[in-house]
C-alpha cells in the first residue's frame, strides 16, 4: 500500500489542528511537516515547539523535513518534540552518514533527501544507513510547483538501488504531486507520495485524500 503524507505547508496555519484531523479523517498515512530556515531554501516555516505542541494533537506518525542548513545542530529537538521520521537533505552536510546514524541512534526512522540537483549515485554510500529516501520531485521550498519530469528517471533509479542494497528503506516523492500525475509516480515503486496544495487547496482535505487513495487501489 502506498503511504500517503499530507504536506501541512499548504494548510491554513491558522486552522492548522482542524486540518490534520481533517487528513487524518480521510485516511492519510504520515503528515509531512516541512522545516525550512530561509538558508536552504528561500522560505521560513516553523521550528520544534510547533511540532510538539501539534503532537498533543494527533496521532498521525510526523515525518519531519528538514530543508535547513546544519541538520546537525537540530535534529534531537525535532526528535524529542515527537517526530517519527527526520530527514535531512543530502546537500546541506558534509557528514550524512555520521548524521543517519545518530538519528538511527535514537530509534526513529533515518531520512535522506537529495534536490533536483542531486544524481541518486550521490546515495551508492550511504543507502545502507538510511530507512528512508525522499527524491524532491521540485526545487524545495514551495508548494504548488509544477513536477520536474526528470524525477520519474530519478525515481526509477532510486527504487533499483533500494532493492539492490537496503530494501527494507523506503522511498519517498515531495513536490508537484497531484490527481493527475500520481498513478504514474506510484508506478516507478514509491512507497510514500508527499501532497501538499493537492490535498489542502481543495475545499474538503478529508474527501481529496479518500479520493487520491481510491486512484491508487
Ligand atoms: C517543498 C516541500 C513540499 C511541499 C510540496 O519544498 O518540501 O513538501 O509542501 O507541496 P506540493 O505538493 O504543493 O508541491
Ligand atoms: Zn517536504
Amino acid at each position: 500500500m502506498t503511504l500517503i503524507a499530507p504536506s501541512l505547508l499548504s494548510a491554513d496555519f491558522a486552522r492548522v489542528a482542524e486540518q490534520m484531523k481533517s487528513v487524518a479523517d480521510g485516511g492519510a498515512d504520515w503528515l509531512h511537516i516541512d522545516v525550512m530556515d530561509g538558508r536552504f531554501v528561500p522560505n521560513l516555516t516553523w521550528g520544534p515547539k510547533i511540532v510538539g505542541d501539534l503532537r498533543r494533537v494527533s496521532t498521525l506518525p510526523f515525518d519531519c523535513h528538514l530543508m535547513i542548513v546544519e541538520p546537525e545542530r537540530y535534529v534531537d529537538e525535532f526528535i524529542e518534540a515527537g517526530a517519527d521520521t527526520v530527514t535531512f537533505h543530502l546537500e546541506a552536510t558534509p557528514h550524512a552518514q555520521r548524521l543517519l546514524a545518530h538519528i538511527r541512534s535514537r530509534k526513529v526512522r533515518a531520512g535522506i533527501s537529495i534536490t533536483p540537483q542531486t544524481p541518486v549515485a550521490m546515495l551508492v554510500d550511504i543507502i545502507d544507513d538510511c530507512d528512508l529516501v525522499l527524491i524532491m520531485s521540485v526545487n524545495p521550498g514551495f508548494g504548488g510547483q509544477s513536477f520536474l519530469p526528470r524525477s520519474m528517471v530519478k525515481l526509477r533509479e532510486a527504487r533499483a538501488l533500494i532493492d539492490a542494497r537496503n530494501p527494507a528503506c523506503l522511498l519517498e516523492v515531495d513536490g508537484g504531486v497531484n490527481a493527475n500525475n500520481l498513478r504514474d509516480i506510484v508506478a516507478t515503486g514509491v512507497d510514500a507520495v508527499v501532497m501538499g496544495s493537492a490535498i489542502f487547496g481543495t475545499p474538503d482535505p478529508a474527501a481529496t485524500v479518500r479520493d487520491m487513495r481510491s486512484l491508487l487501489s
